[in-house]
């Protein structure tokens, strides 16, 4: 049995929906109104767990699940300790600075950055040499240069629609992101068959 964690959302159903194309089927995964967290087939050797996307790299570090599907985003904020086997192609974005069209910046005070990913702001301005103030927040990052809490936002672009609907522009991209096939260190040694199978048919199915 292969255990799965998969990111609850859009990014899930697709990674899902190319396991099962793949012969990792678990009908009761495509119940919407399911409120289950844990699907399993027993046939097809294969249980999912439906996390939040931000805990994959929890589930698979720790071993709770064997192979798991999180953002570059994700691993690049959390650090887990995991193998990164394949990049899927999907959940395809960009992590960036952005902010109002007329920002200044005015070095002699710290930049004031809202995001949801503090690791990777913190790590882009070090690079870099600026004093920042990290803000962090847990949604609704835009909001902060509205409301006058931040001077920039470290946040994900994917379509620039919440950004152009409210104003704001990209300054700088940080580092573009998209889903990994991640496993545990202790299972890729020891079910490292099963986990090279399901990489192979994911990595099958990529672009189709
Ligand atoms: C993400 C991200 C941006 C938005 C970008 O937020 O933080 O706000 O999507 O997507 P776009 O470029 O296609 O407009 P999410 O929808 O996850 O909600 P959140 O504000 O609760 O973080």
């Amino acid at each position: 049995m292969i255990n799965v964690a998969l990111p609850k959302g859009r990014l899930g159903d697709q990674v899902y929906r190319m396991l099962a194309e793949a012969g990792y089927r678990c009908d009761e995964m495509l119940d919407k109104k399911t409120r289950k967290l844990v699907f399993e087939n027993a046939e097809h050797t294969v249980r999912y767990f439906q996390v939040k996307p931000t805990d994959v790299g929890v589930y698979v570090e720790r071993g709770a699940a064997d192979v798991g599907i999180a953002g570059r985003d994700i691993l690049l904020e959390y650090e887990p300790d995991v193998y990164e086997l394949l990049d899927l192609g999907i959940g395809k974005c960009r992590m960036c600075i952005a902010g109002f069209p007329d920002f200044h910046d005015d070095t002699d005070r710290p930049l004031r950055v809202a995001t949801k990913f503090p690791h990777i702001a913190r790590a882009y301005y070090e690079e870099l040499g600026r004093d920042i103030d990290i803000i962090k927040l847990h949604g609704s990052i835009e909001l902060a240069p509205i409301l006058k809490l931040s001077d920039v936002i470290c946040d994900i672009v994917e379509t620039g629609s919440t950004l152009k609907e409210n104003n704001l522009v990209v300054h700088e991209e940080v580092v573009p992101v998209s889903a990994r096939f991640i496993a545990n260190k202790v299972s890729y040694q020891f079910a490292h068959e099963e986990i090279l199978r399901m990489k192979n048919a994911l990595a099958e199915r990529r672009g189709k």
